[in-house]
């Protein structure tokens, strides 16, 4: 009798403490889960974010306006990082998502070369996008140029413009040519830079957004883009959730009536704002690059 008492006993408390030890594996489990899936309150990840120019006009305000919404890691010459160097550039983007591709020579300057112009805008590029794909990155955003269009001092382009635009060297005559050698070493090099992007993003699967920004705070050729509208543009293609394996979009100010802006309002969302910059520092004009063409 005192056996079976014992056994049921026994039997009892190992019921009792198994329920209670399982309830206590129970929430243990889930609140572990909670943590590791982030259903608890952490604030979500923020996008890591290099920044290649990140000392730069454009790079260093797109800095200070984006830090707080993404983590961001610069990449610069003026601190001793050279595009030009692959294997420190593909160590440095580990763990990156995306890319914002900034650096170059970013206008046609007296002195450079056309090697110039190739070395830093196509290699640089090339290293940029091969260090990118090595590293599983998302996405890249160039920073591509109205130039593509052949903006630049005396090449003719067709207008209103669309992003499927020819590019100047596949309609100009040689004889038709009435700039200078600057100006058609960084027209085509934008050009060859995009073209490298299109092939690792439809061959490779590595997103790229090419921005043809426009002359940034001032105007050239009739062309510009404020420098709020710039960042916002580049903001909207760092976080665009849909695919895009080579987009490339024109971006200017909203009041550039020879620039369809279409394309980047569907697609990005562009909402460009009133440039409230002074158009003092005007270059040249459409009307000089109108009278070009006859
Ligand atoms: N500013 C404009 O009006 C304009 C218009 C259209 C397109 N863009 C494009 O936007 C980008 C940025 O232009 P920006 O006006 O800010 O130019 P910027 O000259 O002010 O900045 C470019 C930055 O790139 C860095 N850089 C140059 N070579 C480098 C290298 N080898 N390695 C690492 N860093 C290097 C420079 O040190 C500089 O800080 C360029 O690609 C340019 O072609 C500019």
């Amino acid at each position: 009798m005192g056996l079976i008492n014992l056994f049921q006993g026994a039997r009892l408390i190992c019921t009792r403490y198994c329920k209670l030890f399982g309830l206590i594996i129970l929430f243990v489990s889930s609140h572990m889960y909670a943590m590791n899936s982030g259903l608890k309150s952490d604030p979500p990840k923020k996008l890591k974010v290099m920044v290649t120019g990140h000392k730069g006009y454009i790079g260093s305000r797109f800095v200070s306006e984006m830090k707080a919404k993404y983590d961001i890691i610069g990449y610069d010459l003026v601190e001793g990082d050279d595009i030009l160097d692959y294997e420190k550039l593909k160590n440095r983007m580990k763990g990156v998502d995306v890319v914002v591709h900034e650096a170059a020579i970013p206008k046609p300057t007296p002195g450079k070369s056309f090697d110039d112009y190739f070395k830093t805008n196509v290699q640089g590029t090339l290293n940029v996008i091969k260090a990118a794909e090595a590293n599983g990155v998302k996405r890249m955003v160039y920073a591509s140029s109205t130039t593509i269009y052949g903006v630049e001092g005396g090449i003719p382009f067709d207008y209103p413009i669309h992003e499927d635009q020819k590019f100047v060297s596949q309609y100009i005559k040689a004889d038709e040519l009435q700039m200078r050698d600057i100006d058609l070493s960084y027209h085509i090099s934008k050009v060859m830079a995009e073209q490298v992007l299109a092939w690792y993003g439809l061959n490779k699967k590595i997103q790229v957004i090419a921005l043809r920004y426009g002359p940034t705070d001032h105007v050239n050729l009739g062309a510009h883009v404020s420098i709020e509208n710039v960042i916002q543009a580049t903001d909207l293609a760092i976080s665009n959730p849909h695919v895009f394996w080579y987009e490339a979009f024109s971006i200017v100010d909203g009041d550039v009536d020879f620039i369809d802006l279409s394309k980047a309002k569907n697609m990005l969302g562009y909402n460009p704002k009133p440039a409230n910059y002074t158009k003092d520092q005007t270059i040249s004009s459409f009307d000089k690059r109108l009278n070009l063409k006859n």
